[in-house]
């Protein structure tokens, strides 16, 4: 199943690091390529010639190995690698990973990686329960890292709590499903919209509003690393993406997001409509910046095109849509009503009275509700991780209605 994975495994000083040996044979067995990498603490709790014979690789600990005089380059291992793993990962590497200090190996070998990266902490309770530890684990987890929680036992020091790393035939299975689900796009063509609109007031104003797009790019980003193909179209954001299966289109106005809409939709399995297009356009912007006066000023603004409804009415059997409600009031009343009055299949409600959900921030809190009657409602969690039970949530769709 692992048949030709590319497996970075950067293992730090902790006394766990003598259960990775272990790990390292189940995925060579599976097929997977591992190389190993090692902070210099590290090889005091495990040899480098075991993991070495177990990886069938060089262990790397420096930029520069004077033994056989090569220099082993920490972007080099970070492009080769399709997925890197830290563990055990002590609070000393968290820190350093969190924050970006880069003085060994593996952490500039993490700063490096163009990988999804799994992150499984090891220390002793109090360590790990420190205010310190549990902010740079939601820092690398906003980052989009997957952490593999510590687990409640015995631990090194005799106590017994949550510290240990988690077990390695868990960390194998993790790694596993990680790579089993992302396969299960491939084939598909998914149009996913993302950003704000601005409509143009004259050259220097418009009306926009704080979506910053990262909902629909993590969507983008998930898709893509399931197999998937992903037609981007973006509104005005600052975020990047370098995914070779995602191909981006910007756009500015919701005139210019219905048009490109309009271009793609004909080749779409998936429809997901995560942007906030403005409902309504100036009716005249002016071509040389409004002066300021001292009277009232008004604009006139007219509706803009419905882009998801409009699409909706003229959805393709096979077809399969998404839409996104942002709510304040009657969230999910109003959110069912869209659902159904623009012909879609799931819908992803966001209440903008949920502290730390919706616009502008690394997090979100969403219930998807299901054109079939299921309604699933999710924890407060970063954005890649809300991607991923939305594209969850699509599948199932498809496997319950034979949608494709
Ligand atoms: N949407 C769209 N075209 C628009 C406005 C919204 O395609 N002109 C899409 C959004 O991308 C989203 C869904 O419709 O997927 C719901 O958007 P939302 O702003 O929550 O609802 P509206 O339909 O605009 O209604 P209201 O603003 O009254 O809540």
């Amino acid at each position: 199943m692992l048949k030709g994975k590319h497996i970075v495994i950067g293992i730090t000083g902790g006394i766990a690091a003598y259960k990775i040996p272990y790990l390292i044979r189940a995925l060579v067995r599976e097929g997977a390529q591992v190389r190993v990498m090692m902070t210099p603490s590290a090889r005091d709790f495990v040899t480098p010639l075991t993991l070495a014979t177990l990886s069938r690789n060089d262990v790397i600990f420096h930029p520069f190995n004077p033994d056989t005089g090569t220099w082993n380059s920490h972007v080099e291992l970070g492009r080769w690698a399709d997925l890197m793993l830290f563990a055990p990962t002590t609070a000393n590497t968290l820190a350093k990973m969190a924050n970006g200090i880069a003085d060994n190996f593996v952490v500039t070998s993490y700063l490096s990686a163009k990988c999804p990266v799994m992150i499984a902490p090891s220390m002793d309770l109090d360590m790990y329960q420190h205010p310190t530890t549990q902010k740079n684990i939601e820092v690398l987890r906003g980052f989009g890292n997957i952490i593999l929680e510590a687990q409640v036992g015995e631990l090194a020091s005799g106590l017994s709590g949550k510290g240990r790393m988690e077990e390695p035939e868990n960390i194998f299975q993790a790694i596993s499903n990680f790579f089993f689900q992302q396969q299960d796009l491939t084939g598909k063509k998914v149009l996913v919209t993302a950003g704000p609109t601005y409509e143009k007031i004259d050259p220097v104003r418009f009306i926009g509003n704080h979506s910053s797009g990262l909902m629909g790019y993590s969507i983008a980003e998930e898709v893509a690393e399931r197999g998937g193909e992903v037609i981007l179209i973006s509104g005005p954001v600052i975020l990047h993406t370098d995914h070779p299966a995602i191909r981006r289109i910007d756009v500015t106005t919701a005139a210019e997001m219905h048009q490109a809409c309009l271009d793609h939709i004909g080749e779409t399995d998936i429809l997901v409509m995560a942007a906030a297009v403005a409902d309504y356009t100036p009716d005249h912007p002016a071509s040389s910046k409004l002066k300021k006066k001292q009277e009232k000023m008004t604009l006139t603004l007219s509706p803009t095109h419905d882009i998801l409804k409009e699409l909706g009415m003229n959805k393709k059997t096979g077809q399969l849509f998404v839409g996104f409600a942002l709510e304040t009031d009657d969230v999910l009343m109003n959110a069912e009503k869209k659902l159904q009055n623009k012909f879609l299949d799931l819908i992803v409600v966001n209440s903008l009275n949920v502290p730390g959900a919706g616009f502008g921030t690394p997090t979100n809190q969403v219930t998807i509700l299901s054109s079939s009657g299921r309604t699933v409602t999710g924890e407060l969690k970063p954005k890649r991780e809300v991607a991923t039970d939305i594209v969850n949530e699509i599948l199932l769709f498809f496997n319950t209605t034979q949608t494709l």
